[in-house]
């Protein structure tokens, strides 16, 4: 038997991670590589368990492998951050993202998608990611957030231009500096604009929310924290919705049967929405500081180490779910770990949940099969989102 080996940068194990996830969970189930100095939790018992302990396994030294810090870091954004900050911070900005704000959003998310659709009804083809996936949650974010329609493409470009890597170009930092100049620029006269002119969006709710502090004292948010929060939004939004969509239409061209089953029966996909959350985490790998020495599994996993919580793989536990690597539209998903869990529990989770049901619905709608050209495909490579980039699917 090969020597058990995982790295999140590896393309060949990324392509399809679930062998290695497997033999992880049964012969490594605290994992350490010895090339990134990294140890792994696979079993969804164990991600949960860390999920919730955050003084042990802490987010403020960063949550992507590579750009974690020897201190802890200085991010304005909470998903960086621990409790106490990382709670005031999380329920000023809960106050914007209510459960009102984002069922508001609906209507305006199923006219981006059906126009999006409609312009491919009568072809023979098109991109699912890049000309329907990705573009959907920019818009999505832009509209939440209250950008005037007349700015959206230009945002959307701006978007669009951070994410993108030329071809062999390895230090896109002079351009992404200048595209992030424009896009901090835009935000920050967006929010003064709103600071004089309060509207009904989350924008103002935004600005307006407030919390006591212990002593009476009570806080808002400042305006690097409102833009932090924003760039927030767009990174944590925007990839992970994209990559959910690819998801969506490559693992239903695979399953057929199961997209059938969608067809005939609409009401089954919010559940299918889970299971394609279960079956691929757009987003699998979470990563942590370990604060204190921990004995698992048999081993001394020790303070100051690097831990990644793979919540794909948990997804996939067969100690978990009854037959883990069958795609069952059907299948009741009580819990996964995909959206995160603990503090830091996905914020925008019922809003990714209606992007991939609206998405879905519209999909099915118009085309009730289609083929993948797999050849074409292109995956994404980062260590923090797994899934395609392109997806060209042909509509019979
Ligand atoms: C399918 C789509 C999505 C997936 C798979 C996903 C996944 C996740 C995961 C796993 C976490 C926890 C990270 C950790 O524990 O370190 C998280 C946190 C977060 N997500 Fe999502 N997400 C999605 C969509 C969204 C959307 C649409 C938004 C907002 C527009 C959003 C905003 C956030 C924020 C702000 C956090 C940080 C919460 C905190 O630190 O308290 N996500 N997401």
């Amino acid at each position: 038997m090969s020597d058990l080996y995982y790295d999140p940068y590896d393309y060949e194990i990324d392509a399809d991670p679930h062998p290695v996830w497997r033999r992880m969970r049964d012969e490594a189930p605290l994992y350490h590589n010895e090339k990134f100095d990294f140890y792994a939790l696979s079993r969804f018992q164990d991600v949960l368990h860390a999920s919730t302990d955050e003084e042990t396994f802490a987010s403020g030294f960063g949550t992507v492998l590579e750009m974690m810090t020897e201190t802890h870091n200085e991010s304005p954004m909470m998903i960086f951050k621990d409790p106490p900050e990382h709670t005031a911070l999380r329920k000023l900005v809960s106050r914007a993202f209510s459960p009102r704000r984002i069922s508001e959003l609906e209507p305006r998310i199923r006219a981006i998608a059906c126009r999006y659709l409609d312009a491919q009804v009568g072809s023979a083809g098109f991109d699912y990611v890049a000309d329907f996936g990705a573009r959907l949650p920019v818009m999505v974010i832009g509209s939440m957030l209250g950008v005037p329609e007349e700015d959206q493409d230009q945002v959307r470009e701006w978007t669009d231009a951070q994410l993108h890597r030329e071809e062999g170009e390895i230090d896109a930092r002079k351009r992404l500096d200048e595209v992030q100049a424009a896009l901090w620029g835009y935000f920050a006269r967006y929010v003064a604009a709103r600071r004089k002119e309060p509207r009904d969006d989350m924008m103002t709710d935004l600005i307006e929310a407030e919390i006591e502090l212990e002593g009476g004292n009570k806080r808002r948010l400042t305006d690097e924290e409102l833009l932090a929060f924003i760039g927030l939004l767009s990174g944590a939004g925007n990839e992970t919705v994209a990559r959910l969509l690819g998801w969506t239409g490559a693992v239903l061209a695979r399953n057929p049967g199961e997209r059938r089953k969608l067809v005939e029966d609409p009401s089954l996909i919010p559940g299918a929405v889970e299971e394609l959350l279960r079956y691929e985490a757009p987003s699998p790998v979470q990563a942590r500081k370990v604060t204190r020495d921990i004995d698992l599994h048999g081993t001394t996993l020790p303070k100051g180490a690097r831990l990644l919580l793979l919540t794909g793989s948990a997804g996939r536990d067969e100690r978990e779910y009854v037959d883990p690597d069958r795609f069952d539209v059907t299948r009741s998903v009580d819990r996964h770990l995909s959206l995160g869990f603990g503090v830091h529990f996905c914020l925008g989770a019922s809003l990714a949940r209606m992007e991939g049901r609206v998405a879905l619905e519209e999909t099915l709608r118009r085309f009730p099969e289609w083929d993948v050209q797999w050849h074409d495909t292109e995956r994404v490579h980062t260590s923090t989102v797994r899934g395609y980039a392109k997806l060209p699917i042909t509509l019979q």
